[in-house]
């Protein structure tokens, strides 16, 4: 029996290889680089060592950008409003090369580490059923229930190498397009995070006394130039990270709603992402129509809802990804933003098809605005209203 790990090169996976070898079957470990920015060639020696028959290692971050994080740009997807949706968006990712892995060593069975209280174990599974239901999906940590120390217990008794230094209390997952820090003291919902929790991020009272100014250009609804300069997306967030990060921009604090029904504290932080939704909203707003833009959010939110429910390949998600294509053929243009001490404003925008025209808004009695029009217009607007109040008078108004 083969199967395939998504192995991270952490405890809980490591102890998952010997685990499967142990019960008999051909381990098989992936690692997929989506940009969490760990060193990849000591996780294949790793692997190897502990039992893996083959370790596979690829870099997914081109694919995961285009393929993953640029759907979510277009349709502004942000989770409960805040959260950029980062982890949720590579899973599907992961589970798609898992299956591509197992195809190419014959395996019927795919792994992952998650336990049983998240939203990645449906995740895995869900997207893994909706692209290859042939194969199985076992989750070992779900299954087994051991504790932290159970864990390091088994992995000292198999010589699996255990990290040595101090362990942290936090919880991290990251890719380029964000990063969550979970557990230890966070578990308190009323506990401010302390500043070593961040690694992408500045406290802000501690960045830069002068503001940062960056001007995002945008090509038919996603982002394509930083300060002028075109960069294909890993490399433009990448920057972006770094630049927003060092002004204390990108941080998040919420309580969420898992889709196993419960409530979770989650700090974030996502400099990059944040900025570029805010710019591409701001420009939505300059380039499509009223109608477009107030119909859209709720698109937005069903993608969100999707997204981080698993259900990435499903024919709703197909059909939302048309919609949003079509709005993005004409959202085009520049956005400028001030990031200041953990604070990113607009400044400015400009697009070659905005719908904005100086000409109609402004008050100068040049204006092509026809005000003697406004009238009739109000007139006719208004007669529902008021035949309705002529046929049912309030008494309290009169
Ligand atoms: N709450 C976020 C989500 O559900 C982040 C989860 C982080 N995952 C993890 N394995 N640490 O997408
Ligand atoms: C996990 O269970 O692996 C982490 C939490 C989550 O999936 O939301």
């Amino acid at each position: 029996r083969k199967v395939v790990l998504a192995y991270s090169g952490g405890l809980d996976t490591s102890v998952c290889l010997k685990w499967f070898e142990e019960q008999g079957a051909e381990p098989y470990a992936l690692y997929l680089d989506l940009g969490q920015g760990e060193p990849a060639e000591d996780v294949r020696e790793k692997a190897r060592a502990i039992g893996a028959r083959e370790v596979f290692v690829w870099d997914a971050r081109e694919e995961f950008a285009r393929d993953y994080v640029a759907p979510a740009i277009k349709a502004n997807a942000l989770y409960g409003g805040r959260y950029p949706l980062f982890t949720a968006l590579g899973r599907p990712l992961i589970a798609k090369k898992l299956v591509e892995a197992a195809r190419r060593v014959g395996a019927t069975h795919i792994a992952h580490g998650s336990t049983g209280k998240g939203n990645d174990q449906v995740r895995f599974d869900v997207t893994t059923g909706s692209i290859a239901p042939d194969l199985t999906v076992v989750a070992p940590v779900r299954d087994w229930n051991m504790s932290r120390p159970q864990e390091i217990e088994y992995a000292k008794e198999h010589g699996i190498p255990v990290p040595v230094t101090k362990e942290s209390p936090y919880s991290v997952d990251q890719n380029l397009w964000g990063r969550s820090i979970e557990a230890g003291p966070l578990e308190d919902p009323d506990h401010e995070p302390t500043p070593e929790v961040f690694e992408l991020t500045a406290e802000p009272e501690e960045a830069p006394d002068e503001p940062r100014y960056v001007e995002l250009g945008f090509e038919e609804g996603l982002p394509v130039s930083l300060d002028g300069e075109e960069l294909p997306l890993v490399e433009l967030i990448a920057r972006l990270n770094a630049v927003a990060g060092e002004h204390g921009v990108g941080r998040i604090d919420m309580i969420e709603d898992r889709l196993v029904g419960i409530k979770s504290r989650e700090v974030y932080e996502a400099p990059a992402a944040l900025v570029i939704i805010q710019a591409h909203r701001e420009l939505e707003s300059l380039t499509l129509t009223k109608d477009v833009l107030r119909f859209k959010p709720a698109i937005e939110q069903r993608f969100a809802e999707l997204t981080y429910d698993g259900l990435w390949f499903t024919p709703l998600k197909s059909a939302l990804d048309a919609f949003v294509d079509e709005t993005q053929k004409t959202v085009t243009g520049t956005v400028r933003l001030k990031l200041y001490k953990g604070s990113s404003i607009v400044a400015g925008r400009s697009a070659p098809r905005a719908l904005y025209s100086e000409d109609l808004a402004t008050y100068d009695p040049e204006s092509t605005f026809d005000e003697s029009a406004a009238a009739g217009f109000i007139a006719l607007w208004g007669l529902p209203a008021r035949r309705w109040a002529t046929v049912n008078p309030d008494p309290e108004q009169i």
